[in-house]
């Protein structure tokens, strides 16, 4: 397949890159090169419509992998909403514009309530409405993704993380070293092999499945079930933390 990775310079976009390269064709698009991250790789805003009707044309399907800048992107709501809401909005026009059917979204699992029922179709919730800028931007983007698949027939499977990390350095995105073990965390390039994964779903709907350990306490039925995905990367070099002692024992 010819897919376009959008944010392919982040700190996700290229683990994600690297896995996805190994089977497909990728276009990455974000503001900075994405260099050898990506097979070809176009600069531009995806606020500009212009540029992702160029970026969309030939490929098959999208991987939105984009976010404002975190935090200065936040204060306000003009870059937060520009970059993830009209930028995520701008690649679904340009898609129905040049017939490009299928997306994955790279989600959080943070839009949700942690309720029952969590892996339901974007746009259904349980929404997390007592959230940030940030937040709330990741839910307008699934009620596009939504929205975009009512009415254009455009097949987007969503797929939401929580705390992204590379395993073999542990140093997160803000340059700080982990040292402790989360169930929430999850390398990149597990995010792309959930991509590849969402790729090849037989009779694919609109869906969403959380991504994250096996121990996490997220609903991962789905993720397990219908997507068949499960961790490659398990940061077995973190602490553990130690489990409750009962108390008298
Ligand atoms: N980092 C986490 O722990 C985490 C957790 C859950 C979900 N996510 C999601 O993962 C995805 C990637 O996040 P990240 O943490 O790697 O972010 P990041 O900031 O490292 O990467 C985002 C990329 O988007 C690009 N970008 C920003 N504005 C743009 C614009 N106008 N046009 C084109 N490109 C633009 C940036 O240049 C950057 O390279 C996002 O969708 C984010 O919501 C991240």
């Amino acid at each position: 397949m010819r897919l376009l990775l959008t944010g392919a310079a982040g700190y996700t976009g290229r683990g994600v890159a690297a896995t996805l390269k190994e089977r497909h064709f990728v276009r990455g698009l974000d503001l900075r090169d994405a260099g050898e991250n990506v097979n070809e790789s176009h600069t531009g805003d995806i606020g500009d419509l212009d540029v992702c009707r160029k970026a969309v044309q030939g490929v098959d399907a999208v991987v939105h992998c984009h976010m404002a800048p975190n935090p200065d992107g936040y204060k306000t709501p003009v870059v937060a909403v520009d970059v993830n809401v009209k930028g995520t909005a701008n690649l679904y026009h340009a898609c129905v514009e040049h017939n490009v059917k299928r997306a994955v979204l790279i989600s959080s699992c943070g839009v949700l309530r942690d309720e029952p029922n969590a892996n339901a179709v974007p746009g259904d919730g349980p929404y997390n409405f007592k959230t940030e800028l940030y937040g709330l931007t990741k839910m307008m983007q699934e009620l596009v993704a939504r929205t975009y698949f009512e009415k254009q027939g455009i097949v987007t499977t969503t797929l939401r993380p929580a705390w992204i990390v590379y395993d073999n350095d542990f140093t997160s995105k803000y340059g700080w070293k982990l040292d402790t073990y989360y169930a929430s965390l999850i390398d990149p390039r597990d995010i792309g092999a959930a991509v590849l994964k969402a790729l090849d779903l037989p009779s694919p709907g609109l869906e969403s499945f959380q991504i994250a350990q096996d121990d996490a306490t997220y609903d991962q039925k789905a993720t397990h079930e219908r997507l068949g995905w499960r961790p490659k990367f398990t940061f077995d070099g973190l602490k553990k933390p130690k489990p409750p002692t009962t108390p008298g024992a």
